[in-house]
């Protein structure tokens, strides 16, 4: 049975996903930011008869908490089959962090980068260590611009959000070509993928304008969390990772990338960018 850390792991996909790796008996590290939403997770998968994920509090928006959690992460295990890199959001209005991250930027690509880069020996430890992050078709709606990582001179909610998923897949190329490089990580991959449009509490959380559109296109077109989580589910557990080291995917194929998601220039580019603002070596 694989050891799993997964964040996001309080609410929709990340919470399906939890329950279903929990009901097939593999140890899981939930991080989240709600303690009662982390105890009724743990309550539910005990619940179904999977052993009881360990939970980790953290608001992984601010850099100082990814550190934190990294560690106590790191010590509770020595060994990561998979680490999921999984919480995200839209907000539909420009707000920072204490730390003066744009929180979009912050909560859905920063924290990718930092967690991983921090659990990176963890995963190497592991016989076959993978790094899963959740992206999205939306990506198509981003665009990185390296003069304004922080959005400050444009912004709108999914122009940006889908400029953080953007992120997540470029992170992703760049963190593969990284690891096949490295003699200390050959057999750790990483791979990405879109969920599918999900009936989940995604964009609840924003004004009314946002929110309602989003709920009226949940109602119309959007995926039970159990199809939503499947794409997922499959990256962190079949076999042969391998073979999609570096990919996108979606309903377990290949999905479309637009040529900004293709561009292994911006992948070195935004890993450089990453490290500059989070104080890590690149
Ligand atoms: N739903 C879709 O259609 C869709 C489509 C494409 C991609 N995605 C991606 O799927 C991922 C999961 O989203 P979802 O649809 O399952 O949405 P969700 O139901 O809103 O779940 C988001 C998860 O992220 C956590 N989170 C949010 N802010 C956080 C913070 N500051 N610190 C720590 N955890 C935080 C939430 O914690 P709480 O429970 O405490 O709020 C929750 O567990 C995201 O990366 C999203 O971009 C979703």
């Amino acid at each position: 049975m694989a050891t799993i850390v997964l964040t996001g792991a309080t609410s929709g996909i990340g919470r399906q996903a939890a329950l279903s790796l929990s009901a097939a008996g593999h140890r899981l590290l939930v991080v989240g930011r709600n303690d009662t939403l982390l105890e009724a997770l743990v309550r539910d998968c005990t619940a179904r008869g999977g052993p009881a994920p360990e939970p980790f509090r953290a608001d992984l928006s601010l850099m100082r908490e990814v550190r934190r959690v990294a560690a106590e992460l790191s010590a509770a295990a020595p060994a990561i089959d998979v680490l999921v890199n999984n919480a995200g959001a839209i907000f539909d209005t420009r707000r920072e962090t204490a730390e003066g991250l744009e929180m979009t930027f912050a909560l859905n690509h920063v924290a990718y980068w930092l967690l991983t880069r921090l659990l990176l020996g963890n995963l190497a430890a592991a016989p076959e260590g993978r790094v899963v992050s959740t992206a999205s078709a939306a990506h198509a709606r981003g665009h990185l611009d390296f003069a304004d990582l922080q959005s400050t001179r444009r912004y709108t909610g999914w122009g940006v959000y889908g400029t953080s998923k953007l992120a997540n897949i470029l992170f992703t190329r760049e963190l593969a070509r990284r690891l096949s490089a490295d003699p200390r990580t050959p057999h750790v991959t990483a791979s990405c993928l879109h969920p599918g449009f999900v009936a989940t509490r995604f964009g609840d959380d924003n004004g009314l304008l946002m929110s309602a559109s989003i709920r009226a296109a949940k109602v119309a077109t959007a995926l039970s969390e159990e199809k939503g989580a499947d794409t997922l589910i499959w990256l962190a557990t079949a076999s042969d990772p391998a073979s999609r080291h570096g990919g996108f995917f979606e309903k377990r194929r290949p999905g479309t990338l637009t040529a900004e998601a293709r561009d292994d220039e911006a992948a070195r580019r935004l890993w450089d960018a990453t490290a500059a603002i989070t104080g890590e070596p690149a």
